[in-house]
């Protein structure tokens, strides 16, 4: 982790949805040529995390959507180019995971992108199969895991 002191929380203000938005976008859209911003119809009823230094900058983003009453999916995590491998994604992973406990989820799923899979195996996920192919060429992987520490 970078020495620099940051937070992973829920944005507060429109200039901080704004930009949590635009990061997602600038990530995991625009290298595609993409349209923006990156919104989707869970956005609203999904639980948010930025990762963002003292300055307001933000640094990660990623949302947790609950699939059920057990299972929890983590969607569109990205960590600004640049800002890479410093540990903000595993802060903001952990903040997502925590965000699931607190609501009684006793798992997660995602869709990792291929690039990503050691990064969620270094968090304990495992995969789970090959799925689906992103822009004819992001090849996909359901991974999942079980959360510890749920009543
Ligand atoms: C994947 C991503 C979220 C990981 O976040 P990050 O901040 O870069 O990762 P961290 O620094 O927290 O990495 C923690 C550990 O995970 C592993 N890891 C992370 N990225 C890795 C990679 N590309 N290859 C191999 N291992 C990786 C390493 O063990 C790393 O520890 P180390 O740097 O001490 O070796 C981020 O790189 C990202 O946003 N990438 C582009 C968009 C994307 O693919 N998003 C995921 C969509 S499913």
């Amino acid at each position: 982790m970078s020495s620099e002191r940051v937070e992973a929380r829920e944005p507060r203000s429109d200039a901080e949805w704004t930009a949590y938005y635009a990061l997602r976008w600038r990530v995991l859209r625009a290298p595609w040529q993409q349209q923006g911003p990156e919104r989707d119809e869970s956005d609203a009823i999904s639980t948010h995390r930025m990762v963002c230094n003292r300055q307001g900058q933000v640094l990660a983003v990623g949302q947790l959507h609950r699939v059920d009453d057990a299972t929890g999916q983590i969607r569109f995590m990205a960590v600004d180019t640049g800002q890479q491998r410093k540990g903000y994604g595993s802060l903001l992973l952990n903040a997502l995971e925590q965000a699931a406990r607190e609501l009684g989820l006793h798992s997660i799923i995602l869709q990792a992108r291929e690039n990503a899979v050691p990064f969620y195996r270094q968090h304990g996920y495992h995969t789970v199969e090959k799925t689906f192919l992103l822009f004819d060429e992001i090849q996909h992987y359901l991974m999942s895991k079980q959360l510890d520490g749920v009543s």
